[in-house]
């Protein structure tokens, strides 16, 4: 865990991250920040870049629309939560958390859970301003080409923050200002909790802005500092589904960079999708469309096919991935080959330098170092031997229509092509399976098992059928 006092600036850090709003721009029947770019939900982000300065026992997120779902999303963070019942604006959301901060001193940083690019070295520097100045709050600007919908920065004469005023109440030439209001603040802990109760909801809204607090700051004869972050793009609040598309492609072209600069060739990287948490070892190669997506880690030296997606899922080294592969919660050890066109889902492990091939779906199967399935088969609920062969066409029956049946294929076994294995079934070390065979009944080590009928030849017989219409 990480120090409740935050090293450089020696004082207690809260951070207050605003989730309960339902984002009515979004027309979703979901909670905005539950909606995903670059692989996490919005707020699962804002939660991580808050955890770069305080540790999560120190971050209160405030809930609301979808609390449960939020809730259970964050499980995992330990970060604490406070309910706002009623939704009347981001300085009612603040308002909710008094009750629990109050008592501790120090710094409170509000952050929106609608703001997922911001980084945590901008969030370290806000903190670091705030602690080494004397103002009650410090807050970030930007300056956008196209401000519409965010509060706009007043500066007052002394080049302090004098007040921000909302779009909806800005006059024509404040709509003009560009410098605008992200939304991320950081408050000397007691003036916030001794003013927050003084912002009234006077604006066309009639909501409780938080942005208010810095005129009600400035009144009480304090002051407001700022200071401008270049790189707007951290500081895209998400509102409607086109930012949202906005945020994802930043987030995914950050995550291609970095792979590549660590030594990942990706093939058109405008064109492949890669969950943030992803790791891929060096000179592996992602071809055009692949989909990489939640905790995959991929080794070294691996191929990953165009519009292959993989999730989930372990690939050892220089496991070759062919295109439109679909692996999903699955283990491929080193050297293995899946694809084109295989589906792995549930729980599958293919040992080192097994070969899945085309039109093959493997479920919930351990498949054996070695052992080869080329061509449309279906091993569900399955183990396979070591360099057993599989042909093309097998089947393992592993439903009854009612419980799920293993099957167990031992080291170096044979099947034949478009056989099917009734399960529950063994299949003995070194056994052959004739081609065609339905096998219902145990098979034992080197034997050869033939379940089909016998094939019948009547020579002669098209001539005499031909005599017989005449
Ligand atoms: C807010 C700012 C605006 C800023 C912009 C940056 C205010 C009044 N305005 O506007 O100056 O430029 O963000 O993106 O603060 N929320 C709650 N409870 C509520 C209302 C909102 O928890 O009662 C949460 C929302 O879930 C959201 C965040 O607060 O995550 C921001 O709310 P939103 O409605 O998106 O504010 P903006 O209109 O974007
Ligand atoms: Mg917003």
């Amino acid at each position: 865990m990480k120090p409740p006092v935050n090293v450089v600036v020696n004082r207690v850090i809260n951070v207050v991250i605003l989730a309960a709003g339902l984002g009515t721009r979004m027309k979703s029947k979901h909670a905005k920040v539950l909606h995903r770019a670059g692989g996490l939900s919005l707020v699962e982000h804002v939660v991580q870049a808050a955890s770069g300065i305080t540790d999560a026992a120190h971050i209160t997120v405030v809930i609301g629309h979808q609390g449960e779902q939020v809730k259970q999303r964050l499980a995992s963070t330990g970060v604490r939560f406070v309910e706002q019942t009623e939704q009347k604006g981001t300085g009612h959301a603040v308002m909710a958390c008094r009750a629990a901060l109050e008592s501790e001193d120090g710094l409170v940083v509000v952050l929106y859970g609608d703001c997922p690019l911001l980084s945590e070295n901008t969030l370290r520097e806000l903190v670091n301003r705030q602690a080494s100045g004397d103002a009650a709050v410090t807050l970030i600007t930007t300056r956008l080409e196209d401000p519409t919908g965010y509060g706009r920065i007043l500066f007052g004469k002394r080049g302090e923050v004098a007040a921000i005023v909302e779009q909806k109440a800005a006059s024509k030439e404040q709509l003009a200002i560009q410098l605008v209001n992200p939304g991320i603040y950081c408050f000397r802990a007691e003036l916030l909790w001794k003013h927050i109760g003084e912002i009234r909801p006077d604006n066309p809204a009639h909501e409780y802005y938080l942005t208010d607090m810095v005129e009600i700051l400035n009144k009480a004869g304090h002051t407001a500092a700022a200071f401008e972050v270049p790189d707007s793009a951290e500081l895209l609040g998400i509102n409607t589904r086109v930012e949202l598309a906005a945020a994802d492609k930043i987030f995914r072209d950050r995550k291609v960079r970095e792979l590549m600069l660590d030594g990942v060739t990706i093939e058109r990287p405008e064109t492949v999708t890669i969950d943030g948490q992803v790791r891929i070892g060096a000179d592996s190669i992602v071809e055009p469309f692949a989909r990489i997506l939640g905790r995959t880690a991929i080794g070294a030296d691996c191929r990953i096919g165009a519009g292959s997606i993989i999730e989930n899922s372990e690939l050892g080294d220089a496991v070759h991935i062919l295109p439109l592969t679909s692996i999903a919660d699955s283990r491929i050890e080193a050297g293995a080959h899946v694809g084109p066109f295989a589906r792995l889902r549930n729980g599958n492990l293919v040992g080192a330098g097994g070969h899945i091939g085309n039109f093959v779906e493997l479920k919930n199967t351990q498949f054996g170092a070695g052992a080869k399935a080329s061509h449309l088969a279906y091993l569900g609920d399955s183990e396979i031997g070591e360099q057993a062969n599989i042909g093309a066409g097998t089947i393992t029956c592993n439903y009854d229509g009612v419980k799920k049946h293993r099957t167990r294929i031992g080291k170096k076994a044979f099947v034949g092509s478009n056989s099917t294995l009734v399960a529950p079934i063994e299949i003995g070390e070194g056994s052959y399976i004739g081609a065609g065979s339905v096998i219902t009944k145990p098979v034992p080590a080197a034997a050869l098992a033939l379940g089909r009928a016998h094939q019948v030849v009547k020579e002669g017989w098209a001539a005499k059928k031909k005599k017989k219409a005449e």
